[in-house]
């Protein structure tokens, strides 16, 4: 059945009349709902039907990433699951490690409707979501219950975000208070200083106002959980090295490039349709084709200035398996999809993996990691 319909995506995609948030919102109860019911028959026989659609197996593409398994090098972007809802079933369509949240101390309802807007012109997405979120205790109780039903089988990260209602001085409490809730639910942690949709968020990655963040968080991370760093494709080549001072100083674990960019430059659409206005004018993050480019030159530089000893997650326009390809070899060890898989649909990641392990063949390589850099 699930084959049958994948020449249908596309169409069943740009058929979808309620706004991007509505189906989004329907697509992660209904996972929500299958995942609590894992254990029933019905539950368990969906599942393995996902299962056996979506998941590859093969050690090629198997590596160890800060003592954690990732049997497949293709995750799951933050902002897609806020709340950890679905946790439990991000393994089931085949991704090697999910990334949830964002998630902040306190639940805030983000901006307002709509705030999320496909455009299919430049194969991207426009976001303004304000990082919506249920806050840090209730996720934790949400994966708390998910565990106990299943534990994890990919490594999980979790995405932490100032609250709104913190002011930017509060910014190291508001985050260390959030990871104290968190740290036992998941498998590395992600300071998100670079979301354009809360104000003032992005000075966060100035070196006078991160730094304590980054000693909070690490002083209060007592069982040594991997801790990054997800910086935004617009910062200059300067403030990038400054971030990596710091990252080494403070012993981060690594570092995710990129979020949504702010420019507007590569963009074919001049109008967004729903409001009628100019694409300049709308505030928000593009995502998708148009950060493909400068989110793989940003793995690069990273790489460069790290001699490669800094592993990098790897974000932004990816598509198919040669987008894939060519951020491992500018220095991702692993990656992440959001837009991509909304647009290919769940198939995206078979096709990303099948591509991925051709490559290594047409290389004579043995393992991804070999990969990793390899342009250098
Ligand atoms: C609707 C939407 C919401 C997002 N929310 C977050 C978020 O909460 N935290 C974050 O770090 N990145 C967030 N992102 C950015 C993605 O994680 C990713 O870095 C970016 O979209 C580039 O990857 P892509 O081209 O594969 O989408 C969001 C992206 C989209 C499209």
């Amino acid at each position: 059945m699930l084959n049958f319909t994948k020449p249908l995506y596309p169409l069943l995609l740009s058929s979808v009349k309620s706004d991007p948030e509505t189906a989004h919102r329907q697509m992660l109860k209904t996972l929500s709902n299958l995942e609590i019911n894992r254990h029933s028959v019905w539950g368990n026989l969906a599942i393995k039907q996902l299962e056996k659609s979506f998941c590859i197996r093969d050690s090629r593409l198997q590596q160890t990433l800060w003592g954690l398994n990732f049997n497949n090098p293709f995750g799951l972007a933050a902002g897609f699951d806020k709340d950890g809802t679905a946790a439990g079933m991000w393994s089931s369509f085949g991704f090697g490690f999910a990334e949830l949240g964002a998630v902040t101390l306190h639940s805030q309802s983000g901006n307002p409707r709509p705030r999320m807007f496909r455009l299919p012109e430049d194969k991207a997405a426009l976001n303004r979501m304000g990082a919506n979120n249920l806050g840090a205790a209730v996720m934790a109780d949400t994966l708390a219950q998910t565990w106990r039903r299943q534990p994890r089988k990919i490594p999980i990260g979790i995405n932490l975000c100032k609250s709104k209602i913190a002011a930017l001085e509060e910014a190291t409490a508001d985050y260390v208070g959030s990871f104290q809730y968190l740290q036992d639910v998941a498998d590395y942690f992600v300071i998100n200083v670079s979301s354009p949709n809360t104000p003032g968020l992005r000075s966060l990655q100035g070196g006078e106002q991160l730094e304590p963040i980054l000693s909070g968080l690490q002083t209060a991370n007592t069982n040594s959980k991997p801790i990054l760093i997800k910086i935004a494709p617009d910062l200059e080549w300067e403030d990038i090295k400054d971030i990596l001072n710091l990252a080494t100083s403070y012993n981060l674990s690594g570092v995710i490039a990129t979020n949504t960019t702010i420019s507007r430059d590569r963009l074919n659409t001049k109008i967004l349709k729903e409001t009628g206005k100019s694409i300049q004018d709308e505030a928000g993050g593009i995502s998708g084709f148009p950060v493909k480019e400068r989110s793989t030159e940003v793995i690069r530089f990273i790489y460069q200035e790290t001699g490669g000893k800094l592993p990098i997650i790897g974000v932004g326009g990816i598509f198919n398996a040669e987008d894939a390809w060519a951020k491992i070899i500018a220095g991702a060890s692993v990656l992440q999809v959001y837009t991509g898989w909304v647009y290919e649909g769940p198939w995206m990641v078979n096709n990303v993996l099948s591509g991925l392990l051709a490559k290594l063949d047409e290389k004579g390589l043995d393992n991804i990691k070999d990969a990793v850099g390899l342009e250098h």
